[in-house]
């Protein structure tokens, strides 16, 4: 039996369907992979770090989440006021990161990771901040310390595009990548599909949990830049710059070109692509709406739903369609990297 000691910072929605899934799949864990996941450290922002060697009880941390209690509520846990500061003073074999998304500096995840991977733990992450803008430099350090570092779920939550990508189609050389990669977005623009207005739709996707208080992130295409950004460090090796990916976001559009385009057989998605231009060794990364013909696979990619469209030397097209968000299907994403590198050590 593999025992993994895993770290959990950043207990929000992410970091409990993780936990939660840990618990869910512990007996699968075990029989089909011989892995034993032990919970040894979980930190918040509001209640610190807290740490047993022996183990959490990962259903006690659930229900003290749910009823909004402290975690140092667990018996006979050590406690760090500051994640940082316990991860430095614990051990564990890997880390899953999964604190908010910070695209300036992509704090306070980037700190957790560098220290993680530098203490010789390996770092499985949801977190886009530290992917988007600094993947290259993370993965140098993971590969200085010999860990590994991976990212299924920053992109499309738990549905496979990563593994796919580098895994499932080892060898083919990418040449284009086109996807939906903001469900936010999409559900706006298919709700405007049927022919209501943006900020109906808006304060609807709102009411519903789909779209933050503040928007901005999503509607002005930032959360898809941010996954650009992952797409073409992990896909093409090109470290871009936000600045570096022509964005334009959906808030303008309106009630009437969404209508131009459906009678033209058309609609209107938020379109994040990557194009490997050979001549000049680099990637053109774009984030913007983009009319498409009913027979384009994305186009009929509707509601909260993702997808992405793969073109390499030697498949032409493989589009992947499925969940980019939500507690179980982001928990998923980690699950399966979690089971990767269990499964390679
Ligand atoms: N939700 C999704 O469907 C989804 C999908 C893909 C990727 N992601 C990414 O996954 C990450 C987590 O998302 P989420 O939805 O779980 O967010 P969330 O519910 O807001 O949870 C974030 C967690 O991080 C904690 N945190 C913040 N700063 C911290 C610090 N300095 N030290 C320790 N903990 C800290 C917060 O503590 P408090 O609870 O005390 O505030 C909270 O527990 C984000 O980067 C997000 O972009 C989310």
């Amino acid at each position: 039996m593999k025992q993994i000691r895993l770290s959990i910072i950043g207990f929000g929605v992410v970091g409990q369907g993780l936990a939660e899934l840990l618990a869910l799949k512990q007996t699968q864990l075990r029989h089909e992979f011989g892995i034993e996941v032990v919970l040894v450290s979980v930190a918040s922002a509001r209640y610190g770090f807290i740490y047993r060697s022996e183990g959490l009880d990962i259903p006690l941390l659930l229900e003290l989440s749910a009823a909004r209690l402290p975690l140092t509520n667990h018996s006979g846990v050590q406690h760090w006021t500051n994640a940082l500061q316990g991860l430095q003073a614990t051990d564990a074999d890997m880390l899953a990161e999964a604190t908010g998304t910070n695209l300036q500096d992509a704090e306070p995840g980037i700190s957790h990771i560098r220290t993680a991977l530098t203490k010789g733990m390996h770092v499985i992450t949801a977190n886009k901040g530290p992917a988007a803008l600094a993947a290259a430099e993370l993965f140098a350090l993971a590969e200085k310390h010999h860990v590994q570092l991976r990212l299924e779920a920053t992109v499309m939550a738990g549905t496979p595009v990563i593994s796919t990508i580098r895994e499932g189609m080892v060898g083919s050389s990418i040449t284009a990548m086109r996807g939906i990669l903001n469900g936010t977005t999409n559900y706006i623009l298919s709700a405007m599909a049927t022919g209501r207005d943006y900020a109906e739709v808006l304060a609807e996707a709102q009411q519903q949990g789909y779209a933050e208080a503040d928007p901005t992130a999503d509607v002005e295409g930032y959360d898809a830049v941010a996954k650009t950004l992952i797409l073409a460090a992990l896909v093409f090796g090109q470290t871009l710059r936000p600045e570096q990916v022509i964005r334009q976001g959906i808030s303008t559009i309106s009630r009437q070109q969404m209508q131009n385009a459906i009678s033209q057989q058309k609609r209107i998605k938020l379109i994040a692509s990557l194009r490997f231009l050979p001549a000049e060794k680099s990637v053109e990364a774009r984030v913007e709406p983009t009319e498409l013909p009913l027979n384009d696979p994305l186009a009929r990619v509707d509601g909260v739903m993702n997808a992405l469209t793969i073109q390499s030397d030697t498949l032409p097209e493989v589009t992947i369609i499925g969940p980019g968000a939500g507690r179980q299907a982001t928990g998923q994403g980690l699950l399966a990297d979690l089971i990767a590198i269990a499964k390679s050590l």
